[in-house]
């Protein structure tokens, strides 16, 4: 038997594992197999598939794989349920969510036990983690049914949502998602991972005792085929996954053009930046709550650790020490850190990527795991930056050491990857380790914390890591729909255009021939041709025909010119006001120019004072439009914070040349974008005109980029480009399906709406919405206190 001294010295105590007992007498009763949860009950077992506890690899489940019909009825079932559930006020809404809390606060234990079991995770996690969260998350949301027509006026719910979620949290992404949308008003049809569907349906089982009304929450069970049958499945009006980078892009590519509502958590490769000052003790346990918290199958796991060079052998020592001490095995034992991967073949995927990493001469450090389907905490040295391991989401107990001379290389290191979900900083200089968070390229940073989460605070990530937040206001709007106006005439295929030359030129002082605007000058078109742009008494002038090799330029420029999002909003607002003013001073050659493209003299007038006053609001606006500080966890700052998309592909509607022009380029260049604009393919001299107001406002070259020509097909080479970050496209139907498919290539965020249908001279033109569409929020979170 150990002495005291001898516990002292290895901290091993006797076995405490927990008891479950109550979760396999649950097993036991399900023997025959589990249903579905449609329409309020349990459907009798189909076709079945196995679910097997990852740590004893012994079968505990039997789960049917469902179908298109099945994932049809659930979804009738959500449907006739959607209108009387979003018609109850929000405190009745309320009222059921407060309900499920308390339920689940109440089956807590079992849940963590069951989770536990399914998914092999430590039950110190599901205990005091994952199911906590559940919890909150439910109670937050409560929260926002309660006051959701005061704080969101004028929103409505999507309708139905299909949710599709992965297996490293499955209570906690279950929560994560059915708690807003059922706030929100919506019902949901939800599938959990094949590897791990049975605490969403024990949640089912809760869901009845609460007494929700039938068909509000659907569970169908089975893989990615029945993932596929709900995220294409017509009535679903949003669709909301997690997982994947790969599976993301089929769902944009599957649900382009079909104007469902969808957001995307994906993959990640965050990387834990430690600089010579920080406190290394803490950073090491920092890494511990990164990258071995749930072995690793966290989309945000701080994957690579980037040490100042000064601090790299120091830190290497100590975390190869504090490797030794985890405690791997059991998850059902109290003392385990790390307990069994999910599945056998997510445990081949590990093994097969360390394997190609130590070909390729990274040295591997790790210690024993026990037989089956456990992997060692692992920690890999003497990685390049283009190895394996250093690009690859493991999804695993895996973390890179690669160190850094100075903090801009430690930043270019971080933001060295495809993915922007998370970030961990370390540093006791807080000077610094903010200016870093403002420079990494990801959605949640947390500075001398790692892996901290809140329902509170918004959750998600940049770039390839997916659009939309969950939690906090900004994952509430996910659920809610403000409707695009809906087209009264839709917008039509602008012509073909023609570069042959032209009959002779309506008389007008002002000259005809544009060309592209790049980088601060005019460009004359990579093509070599022009257009003939038509007025009212026939042609009125020439515009470049773009091309490819111009958007490429144009988006170059705009990259050059990343100091516009550095400035300050007030910077920004100087510049916009003098662009103001300047257009006014010019007033009347516009109002000219739009009366040669066939409008009335008053009409002319009336756009160009909009635009006018536009261009006025959004300066305002430059310095105004800011973040939040969220209420999180105690001790706490989370600074949400709006960030500038980056580079915007923009292509305008045919009609309002100058007003559809500024109303959605002023929001994006406010907020300190950069853009690449497609002005009206019709009457593009409108916006062309603008070079020497843009020129005489001090806009730096690159913020505005203007290339004329075939709107679709450079709104196609906009969207397929990796280095844009966003693409707003206010053409046809066809056109915006065709955005949204191209996209998919780097995930970029789209805006895809009929040209036709907003009255661009109304408020519908104009607002914090647009605003909100031209950035993107990044929670930083601080730590303060002893
Ligand atoms: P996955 O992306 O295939 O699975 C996630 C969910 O999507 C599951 O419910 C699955 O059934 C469903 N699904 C699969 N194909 C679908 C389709 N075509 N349409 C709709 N739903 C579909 O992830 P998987 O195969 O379980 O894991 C593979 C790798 O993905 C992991 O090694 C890891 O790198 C990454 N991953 C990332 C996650 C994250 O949270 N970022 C979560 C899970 C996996």
């Amino acid at each position: 038997m150990d002495t005291i001294t001898d516990i002292m010295q290895t901290m091993s105590y006797g076995p405490a594992p927990e008891d479950s007992g109550v979760v396999r007498d649950w097993l036991k009763k399900h023997e025959a197999g589990f249903g579905h949860f449609i329409d309020g009950a349990f459907t009798a077992p189909g076709e079945t598939f196995d679910v097997m506890n990852p740590a004893t690899e012994e079968v505990i489940a039997k789960v049917s794989q469902g179908t298109a019909a099945d994932v049809d009825a659930a979804v009738k079932a959500a449907r006739s349920a959607q209108k009387d559930w979003a018609a109850l006020p929000g405190h009745e809404r309320a009222k059921y969510l407060y309900a499920l809390a308390r339920h689940i606060q109440q089956h807590a234990r079992f849940l963590a036990v069951l989770e536990t079991i399914d998914n092999g995770k430590p039950i110190r996690e599901s205990r005091d983690i994952d199911v906590p969260l559940v919890v909150r998350h439910f109670y937050h949301h409560a929260g926002w049914a309660e006051i959701l027509a005061d704080e969101f006026p004028g929103a409505r719910a999507h309708g139905v949502c299909g949710q599709v979620i992965p297996w490293n949290f499955p209570l906690l992404m279950l929560a994560w998602k059915v708690a807003p949308a059922l706030a929100a008003g919506n019902t949901v049809v939800l599938k959990p991972a094949e590897y791990t569907p049975l605490t969403a349906l024990a949640l089912a089982e809760i869901v009845r005792e609460i007494g929700l009304p039938k068909g509000v929450f659907n569970i169908v069970t089975g893989d990615g085929e029945t993932g596929a049958a709900i995220t294409g499945h017509p009535g679903i009006d949003k669709v909301a996954f997690t997982g994947s980078t790969e599976v993301g892009r089929l769902i944009r590519r599957q649900t382009a053009g079909t104007g469902k509502g969808l957001t995307l958590e994906l993959g990640g490769k965050s990387p834990f930046i430690v600089f010579a000052d920080a406190d290394l003790d803490a950073a090491v346990e920092g890494v511990v709550d990164s990258i071995w918290f749930n072995q690793g199958q966290v989309c945000c796991a701080g994957s690579r650790i980037l040490v100042a060079e000064a601090a790299a052998k120091r830190f290497e020592e100590l975390l190869r020490r504090r490797m030794q001490t985890l405690v791997i095995g059991d998850p059902l034992e109290k003392s385990t850190d790390v307990g069994a991967i999910v599945h056998p073949v997510q445990l081949e995927r590990i093994r097969s990527l360390v394997e190609q990493g130590r070909a390729e001469g990274v040295t591997i450090h790790q210690g024993e795991a026990p037989a089956g389907c456990f992997y060692p905490p692992t920690l890999a040295t003497e990685v390049e930056p283009a190895s394996i391991l250093s690009s690859e989401e493991i999804f695993g107990p895996v973390v890179t050491l690669t160190s850094f001379r100075t903090p801009e290389d430690g930043v270019a290191l971080a933001n060295n990857t495809r993915y922007g979900l998370a970030a961990s900083i370390w540093s006791e200089n807080i000077n610094l380790a903010i200016d870093v968070a403002a420079k990494v390229k990801a959605g949640v940073v947390w500075i001398n914390c790692a892996n901290l989460f809140d329902a509170g605070a918004g959750f998600g990530g940049y770039r390839e890591s997916g659009f939309g937040r969950e939690g906090g206001r900004e994952g509430m709007g996910a659920y809610l729909a403000h409707p695009a106006p809906k087209a009264k005439r839709p917008e039509e295929k602008p012509g073909t255009l023609s570069a042959t030359p032209v009959a002779e030129m309506a008389a007008s002082a002002i000259d005809r021939t544009a060309k592209l605007y790049v980088g601060g000058k005019q460009a004359r078109p990579d093509s070599g041709y022009s257009y003939g742009v038509s007025g009212a008494k026939g042609a009125v002038g020439l515009a470049g025909l773009g091309n490819r090799k111009d958007v490429r330029n144009a988006v170059e420029a705009a990259h050059k010119a990343g100091g516009w999002g550095a400035q300050t909003g007030h910077n920004r607002a100087q510049v916009l006001y003098y662009l103001a003013e300047n257009l006014s001073a010019r007033a009347a050659e516009f109002e000219d120019r739009l009366k040669s493209f066939g409008q009335g003299g008053d009409a002319a007038k009336a756009e160009v004072a909009t635009a006018i006053r536009r261009i006025f609001w959004y300066a305002a606006q430059a310095d105004k439009f800011d973040g939040a500080v969220h209420q999180t966890k105690s001790a706490h700052v989370t600074l949400a914070m709006h960030e500038p998309l980056g580079v915007l592909g923009i292509a305008c509607p045919t009609a309002l040349p100058l007003l559809g022009f500024v109303s959605l380029v002023l929001p994006a260049i406010a907020m300190g974008n950069r853009v690449v604009a497609v002005p009206s393919q019709t009457h593009p001299l409108a916006a062309t005109d603008l070079y020497q107001v843009l020129d005489t406002s001090d806009v730096p070259g690159g913020v505005v980029n203007i290339v004329t020509g075939e709107r679709d097909v450079l709104a196609r080479t906009l969207a397929e480009h990796d280095d844009v970050d966003a693409v707003w496209y206010f053409g046809t139907a066809a056109g915006g399906r065709m955005v949204e498919e191209a996209s998919s290539g780097n995930l970029k965020q789209t805006w895809t709406e009929d040209g036709a249908a907003r009255d661009w001279t109304s408020s519908e033109g104009q607002g914090r919405s647009f605003l909100s569409r031209a950035t993107q929020v990044k929670n930083i979170w601080v730590p303060y206190g002893e």
